[in-house]
């Protein structure tokens, strides 16, 4: 009976979902399932971070992914990539003991190179270049993000957060007249990879840091080794700010969250940060500029596959990081002041026409 009601669902997340194919593996030696999203191959090869965690349950998992996949579509049709989007989601049974780990990270690595080319991957939540190095040994040449050392680009973490320290200063000069973050106060919601490297710029830049975060290693880092003010994360969303940026996970704009919001804007790095469609029309009627997930966060990417894939130097990433996000960001928040809908619509304007090549305005 019970799992009568659980494959049910999983049956109609599939069918609701408008991607093309999920491989599925439920890896008996740890207890954990793989869900491989392969949303669109329209622009090319599909490619996604793999994020690995515990979810409440697989239907979870499986939303998880088949979302994010979703978003990486969108994410490379904005930014003009040859890449189509998917996401796989590692769902483990709790904290995994380090040698059991790696053996299921590189089985997922023959996984990956049984699918021929269908599915690249580079680090997501949960998963580190070092990791990428260990599902190499069994999954190249079809993992991206690699340390330095074993000849990868590295940590896509920096990039990803100088896309979003543009779009900040961006939308600084849209607000305030002056593309600056100088005496800003910008509320970062996840000090973690990306979330710790934007801190760092923004202090650098002369902004009024604040953070949130959950983990004790993290709060102690950065409030009382580097002095910033920490805020509970039960006051995130109330906290007046300039600028709100979140970092962490996704569906953080809601319908419960957004009419708490005393921010200006809100530009942050993580997937997925609005809950339904409809929260896009909430911020608008809040007066407050979002700049879209996919097109600010795409930092990671652009970075790290023009590295990989096309020979860019560290230095020339970052040019292209800022001349890439800049360039859509504008483009969005033009369009969506010239024709009066969200700045999430403009950027879906701006993805669809890349996607399916309707002429963009
Ligand atoms: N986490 C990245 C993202 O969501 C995924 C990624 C990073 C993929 C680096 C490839 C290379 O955009």
């Amino acid at each position: 009976m019970e799992r009568g009601v659980t494959l049910g669902r999983m049956d109609s997340l599939l069918k609701d979902w408008d991607g093309e194919t999920v491989i599925v593996r439920h890896d008996k030696p740890s207890g954990a399932w793989i869900f491989i999203a392969v949303h669109s191959t329209r622009l090319g090869p599909a490619a996604g971070g793999t994020r690995m965690k515990a979810y409440p349950d697989v239907q979870a998992a499986l939303l998880d992914a088949l979302r994010l996949s979703e978003g990486m579509t969108f994410k490379f049709a904005a930014s003009g990539m040859p890449f189509g989007g998917a996401k796989a989601v590692v769902a483990i049974p709790g904290n995994l003991e380090r040698e059991s780990r790696t053996a299921l990270l590189q089985r997922y690595g023959a996984l990956i190179r049984q699918l021929g080319g269908l599915f690249r991957t580079g680090p997501d939540v949960g998963t580190t270049p070092d990791d990428m190095d260990v599902i190499a040994t069994t999954g190249a040449p079809y993992i991206v993000s690699r340390t330095v050392g074993a000849g990868g680009a590295g940590d896509p973490g920096p990039l990803t957060a100088r896309g979003v320290f543009t779009g900040i200063k961006l939308l600084c000069g849209r607000l305030f007249g002056v593309e600056s973050v100088s005496n800003r106060t910008v509320l970062v919601q996840g000090a973690g990879d990306v979330g710790g490297s934007l801190i760092g710029m923004l202090r650098e830049a002369g902004a009024e840091v604040q953070f949130s975060e959950v983990n004790d290693g993290l709060i102690r880092t950065f409030r009382d080794e580097l002095g910033l003010r920490y805020v509970h994360p039960s006051a995130t969303y109330s906290t007046e700010c300039d600028i709100f940026a979140p970092c962490a996970l996704g569906a953080v704009l809601n319908a419960e969250t957004i009419p708490r919001l005393k921010c200006r804007a809100v530009a942050g790095s993580a997937n997925n940060q609005l809950e339904t469609q409809a929260d896009a029309e909430r911020l608008r009627a809040m007066g407050i500029l979002y700049a879209p997930d996919y097109v600010i966060n795409a930092g990671g990417v652009i970075g790290v596959l023009g590295m990989e894939l096309q020979g860019w130097t560290r230095d020339k990433a970052d040019g292209e990081v800022v001349a890439n996000i800049r360039r859509n960001l504008d483009q969005i928040f033009e369009s969506a002041a010239a024709e009066g809908v969200t700045t999430d619509a403009a950027a879906r304007k701006l993805a669809d026409s890349r996607l399916f090549g309707a002429v963009s305005r």
